[in-house]
């Protein structure tokens, strides 16, 4: 698996499994009937890095975004966000991306990274445990799953390096 940095071509292969996780309104906080143009902006923005991991077939099976989480005095607080095709989850495609990601904070000065609003019943919450991160907080029933209704998003925290 090759992650790199992602070009203006990769986005029609990102847009497919990035339509599908939205839509699906399990994990994101951005609106499910989010349109491709809007997605673009939101994914691919200038102030983003982006990545993409790509398996030897040339076939995009995920990508992720490295992002300042604030500005000024803050800007050393990286955000990032990670996505992988549902069809291709549960083979270290999103750990391979999460590691490659926390590298390049570091590489690019970033002392801490924050995640703003992870649903509580994202069994993503394990994998970014097990890389460091802790729950600060929980904002309760923010977040109305569509199977589990209403539950909390964890603000989760990890220092750099
Ligand atoms: C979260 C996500 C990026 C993980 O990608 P992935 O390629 O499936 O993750 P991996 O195969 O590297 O699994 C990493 C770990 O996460 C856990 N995990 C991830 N997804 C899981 C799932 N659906 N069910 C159970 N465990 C899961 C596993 O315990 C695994 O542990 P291991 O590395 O010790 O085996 C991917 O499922 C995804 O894109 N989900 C939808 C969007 C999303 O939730 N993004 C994160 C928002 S906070």
């Amino acid at each position: 698996m090759l992650i790199r940095e992602a070009v203006t071509d990769d986005w029609p292969r990102i847009w497919p499994f990035w339509h599908r996780i939205v839509a699906a309104a399990e994990t994101y906080t951005w609106d499910p009937d989010t349109d491709e143009q809007a997605a673009r902006a939101l994914w691919m923005s200038p102030a983003k890095r982006v990545y993409v991991a790509e398996d030897p077939a040339g076939t995009v099976a995920g990508s992720a975004y490295l992002t300042a989480n604030y500005g000024g005095p803050a800007a050393h607080v990286a955000n990032a966000g990670f996505m992988v095709d549902p069809a291709r989850t549960g083979r270290g495609v999103g750990r391979a991306l999460a590691e490659h990601v926390l590298a390049e904070a570091v590489r690019h000065g970033y002392r801490a990274m924050v995640f703003n609003a992870v649903v509580e019943t994202n069994p993503a919450v394990r994998l970014w445990t097990s890389l460091g991160f802790t729950v600060l907080a929980t904002v309760p029933e923010a977040f109305d799953h569509p199977r589990h209704g209403p539950v909390g998003l964890h603000v989760m925290h990890k220092s750099l390096p």
